[in-house]
């Protein structure tokens, strides 16, 4: 079986015009895998999750039985649904908010219902006006259907869900700057220890945070076991997952693929998925898994999609974003637009997060622009140093949340993959891409 060939375990419905309706979630299934799940006890569900080896798509990877069975015992405990979404590039949770919100919220009430939450709230981009507006609809719907409140299909179990929008801050991603904001404070991330959201989490109870893509999985695995799941991909990176290709390819867009089987090159170059390269041009660098990640170039792209592989080549998948720059791009431009975002969207708690993102975003600036001197290359790296010392993979953090962390990868592996570029740009005193 080719990796193309692997079920589509989110995307399914995406085919049809009106796959955000009921009538349409309920021609093909849905709210058959709550009925099934309600049917079962919530440990039953979890142990289909675990066994599924399923792996949160926010961003960490962390496998999502695991983190459930993490929580700390207590009457009150929370399910938050991370749909902040506002990392460059990653535009997968986006299209389920807009094309299948139903089987978010059948995996909502799963969800719920294996960890014993009694309320669920989902956050959700503020800029994502049709996404909210569909999810609001589908809500209405499926309290109307008997799926969400009081007595869910008469099986004795209830949940509420309370849609939340955010208000344009990327750091209100990182799932206890979200939970701060679901406060209704300002998103400033938590210190961990002591603030795990499984111990201390919304209003200090024990909290299940999980991404959009992660808990839209859930049905898929409870219509047909986690082993089916497991089934697909390889152990280190289970079933399927959407990757959002951008950049310089002829489709970008989001394709659902199965994990581990097939290559950032089969990504990129297949027919069917990126369809290769803008005016057929040569591959300059690739940016694996979100802004955050160390970037790779074109001796890499076999390396394969899977979790691991890609963390043993010293970088990672993260979001599922996947950029493609061709040969016409300037490394140092495409660096310093990555610094930029850093820089904006850093909360100021820590000085090297804080301080360090603008001096990177400045020095870069003025480098690209043909006014940098010899010297800014080791001011570069030494700065970073100073955010993240050593400049290692996974990288060290002396900062509140990764944030701070993440500013580094971009400056790093741009320069060491196109130092002779950076180097151009100081002695010619302009961009050689004009
Ligand atoms: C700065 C920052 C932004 C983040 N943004 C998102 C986001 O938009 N969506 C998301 O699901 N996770 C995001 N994360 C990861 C979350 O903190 C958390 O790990 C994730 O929501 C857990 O869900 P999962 O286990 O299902 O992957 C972000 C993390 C950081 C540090
Ligand atoms: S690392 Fe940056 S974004 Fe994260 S808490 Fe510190 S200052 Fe805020």
């Amino acid at each position: 079986m080719s990796f193309l060939d692997a079920p589509k375990v989110v995307t399914s419905r995406f085919e049809h015009d009106d796959s955000h309706t009921l009538s349409r979630f309920l021609a093909t299934g849905g709210y058959d895998a709550l009925r099934k799940a309600l049917g079962m006890h919530p440990e039953q569900v979890a142990a289909e999750v675990d066994t599924s080896g399923l792996l949160g798509r926010g961003g960490a990877g962390f496998p999502t039985g695991r983190k459930w069975s993490m929580l700390r015992p207590a009457p009150v405990r929370y399910l938050v649904i991370n749909g902040d979404e506002s990392e460059p590039a990653t535009f997968k949770d986006h299209a389920i908010l807009t094309r299948d919100p139903h089987q978010l919220i059948e995996g909502a009430v799963i969800a719920a219902y294996a960890v014993g939450a009694m309320q669920v709230f989902l956050y959700v981009r503020g800029e994502f006006a049709l996404g909210l507006e569909r999810v609001q609809a589908a809500l209405n719907d499926a309290y109307r259907h008997g799926a969400v409140g009081r007595d869910i299909f008469g099986s004795g179990f209830s949940v509420d869900i309370v849609v939340h929008p955010g208000a344009g801050a990327y750091i209100c991603g990182d799932e206890t700057g979200l939970l701060e904001s679901l406060e209704g404070k300002r998103g400033f991330p938590r210190i961990k220890p002591p603030y795990y959201p499984a111990v201390m989490g919304l209003y200090m109870e024990p909290t299940v945070v999980n991404n959009v893509e992660t808990i839209s999985s859930l049905p898929w695995i409870v219509n047909h076991g986690g082993a089916a799941l497991a089934a697909l991909g390889e152990p280190t990176s289970t079933g399927t997952r959407i990757f959002a290709l951008a950049g310089h390819v002829r489709r970008p867009g989001n394709y659902e693929i199965e994990m581990s089987k097939p290559t950032f090159r089969d990504l990129i170059y297949s027919p069917e998925l990126g369809g290769g390269v803008r005016d057929g041009n040569a591959i300059k660098a690739v940016i694996p898994g979100g802004a955050s990640s160390p970037w790779i170039g074109p001796e890499q792209l076999d390396i394969h999609l899977d979790q691991k592989a890609v963390q043993d080549a010293g970088t990672m998948l993260g979001s599922g974003s996947v950029v493609v720059m061709d040969e016409r791009t300037c490394m140092v431009r495409a660096a310093w637009r990555i610094s930029r975002f850093f820089h904006r969207e850093s909360c100021g708690q820590c000085t090297p997060c804080r301080e360090g993102s603008g001096w990177v975003e400045k020095v870069l600036r003025r480098i690209e622009a043909g006014q940098g001197r010899e010297e800014d290359l080791d001011l570069l790296l030494d700065v970073c140093d100073n955010i993240s010392p050593d400049l290692v993979w996974p990288p060290k953090q002396t900062t509140i949340c990764p944030l701070g962390p993440s500013i580094p990868p971009a400056v790093v592996t741009s320069m060491r993959m196109y130092r002779d570029e950076y180097l151009l740009h100081i002695k010619d005193g302009a961009c050689p891409h004009g």
